[in-house]
């Protein structure tokens, strides 16, 4: 149900109760008495299809967007071709993810054709450029509602103003310091959910356009990420995701002190949550504490994306990281330490501007003396608006792809030899899908695992013999289910 009344807008630097003047809740109502006449006319809800590109933020404000639309009498619908209302969610954080935003808009044109009622709106992280929102206006200007990162609670307010004042409407907000608390939310799956735990990003690492469109970094109350993640729990959601872009500088401009490592304490308490996860951990800011608090909390799961990006202190450096490739392999380290059985994964970017041979040679090292257990890896895409944009000595295409292939010849092997030290070993794995009676799930350590079993057990967590591996999934089958087991010995 629409509340309007629960829709905190909290500012960060005073927690002074900010009222919006934009929503108005008669509107609201009116949008939805309109979409119950359709429901009674046409004898069908109006649909809603959302196309979401890039990262779990993205994931996650699809959820709310989809949260909105249900309390306005929305459905969702599988099929983009049946859609009354298509959403696209965009990422712009490589080349390849922008033309692929293009391309799909194209292909949305024709529908629109077919069906002057569609409504097309896009929103998301490239819709925070000027520039990209003007090529969008112009060269595809069939599209109805344009909103940003910061604007996603605006929609039914959008949606008001296409459909009763027959206007297309475009709302942005470059940055801000409010954070929205108590939006609707459909979550995707109902035994695990994502938490964000801060917006934005201050790290200006030189290559990345995320702190241009997502603005600077805010970190939300612990007592509302508490509230939240016991309002799952009560719900039957089992595992949580933190998310961040740098989860680790969490509490920082909270008017209290409170860190990361001292959320996840928090967090491991509350009853019925059973795995934690978080994402990502930027290595300036992993400390003692959090290493700790790794070790110590049980349900927090024994795995770290840590992403390195280069193995070379200079392209480090250039890539204002603020870490150097010592640091980084005393955090590993350290980390193995504390917690012998944790799985290292990582992000990796090869071409960075000035990279050199020797540079890359460094980044395989990495590789190697890290093991990881899995990697993203990206070739560098030129951002506009970016300082490394800017610089000489652009890596060309032929040598970022030829470095691409060599990175991945060692890193395949690594990880599937890190799956093979699985064989043979029982592990409890959060079954998540089914397809027929075959199983998909996760591993504490992140990885895929499909085995035979009933689709009752999706949402359980059940002790799965691996017996085979490839790179990418493993294989196995149930040992014994029944009572959920300890997630470390
Ligand atoms: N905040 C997170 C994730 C940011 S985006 C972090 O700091 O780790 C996810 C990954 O995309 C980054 O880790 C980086 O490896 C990659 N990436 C970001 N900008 C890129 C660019 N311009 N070209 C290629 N890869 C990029
Ligand atoms: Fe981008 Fe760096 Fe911020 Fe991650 S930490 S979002 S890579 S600027
Ligand atoms: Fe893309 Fe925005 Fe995430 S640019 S990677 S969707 S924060």
């Amino acid at each position: 149900i629409f509340n309007l009344e629960s829709w905190r807008k909290m500012s960060r630097i005073k927690t002074d109760i900010v009222t919006d003047i934009r929503l108005d809740s008669d509107k609201i109502i009116e949008l939805k008495n309109n979409n119950e006449q359709f429901l009674i006319a046409k004898g069908r809800r109006k649909t809603y299809h959302i196309l979401t590109y890039g990262c779990q933020m993205n994931e996650h404000d699809s959820e709310k967007i989809s949260g909105m639309l249900t309390s306005i009498g929305y459905v969702e619908t599988e099929d983009e071709k049946k859609a009354d209302l298509v959403i696209f969610n965009t990422c712009l954080i490589r080349e390849n993810a922008e033309l692929k935003v293009f391309g799909k808009l194209g292909e949305v044109k024709g529908l629109k054709r077919k069906n002057p009622n569609l409504l097309v709106a896009v929103c998301g992280c490239m819709m925070q450029r000027e520039e990209i929102r003007e090529k969008v206006q112009k060269k595809f200007s069939f599209v109805d509602i344009i909103f940003g990162t910061n604007t996603i609670h605006e929609l039914p307010m959008l949606i008001y103003n296409v459909e009763i004042n027959k206007r297309k409407s475009v709302d942005i907000v470059d940055n801000t310091e409010l954070i929205y608390e108590d939006m609707p939310k459909m979550r995707k799956f109902k035994h695990k959910a994502l938490v964000n735990i801060t917006y934005g990003c201050n790290n200006f690492c030189t290559y990345c356009v995320v702190p241009y469109v997502r603005g600077r970094e805010k970190s939300r109350d612990p007592e509302d990420i508490i509230q939240e993640i016991k309002l799952l729990a009560e719900d039957g959601c089992k595992e949580v995701t933190l998310l961040g872009q740098n989860v680790n500088s969490y509490g920082n401009n909270l008017e209290s002190e409170f860190t990361f490592a001292q959320l996840l304490y928090a967090v491991n308490e509350i009853e019925g949550i059973e795995r934690i996860r978080f994402m990502t951990s930027h290595p300036k800011d992993l400390t003692e504490d959090l290493i700790k608090a790794i070790k110590e909390c049980d349900k927090v799961c024994n795995h770290l994306h840590l992403p390195v990006q280069a193995g070379s202190n200079d392209v480090l450096k250039r890539m204002n990281r603020k870490y150097t490739k010592e640091h980084y392999l005393n955090l590993v380290e350290k980390l193995k330490e504390a917690v012998p059985d944790i799985a290292v994964t990582t992000d990796i970017i090869v071409g960075f501007p000035g990279e050199t041979e020797e540079d890359f040679s460094e980044t395989i090292e990495m590789v190697e003396k890290v093991e990881y257990d899995s990697a993203f890896t990206f070739l560098y895409s030129v951002r506009e608006g970016t300082k490394a944009a800017l610089m000489e000595d652009q890596v060309p295409d032929e040598v970022k792809h030829e470095r691409f292939n060599r990175l991945l010849d060692v890193l395949y092997p690594i990880v599937l030899k890190k799956n093979q030290d699985c064989i043979g070993k029982v592990f409890p794995v959060l079954v998540e899908t089914a397809e027929d009676d075959e199983l998909t799930g996760r591993t504490e350590h992140f990885k895929l695992v499909h085995f035979k079993g009933s689709k009752d057990l999706i949402g359980e967590i059940v002790n799965v013999k691996v017996t085979d591996v490839k790179t990418f999934h493993m294989k196995g089958e149930i040992k014994k289910y029944g009572d959920t087991p300890l997630l470390k010995g």
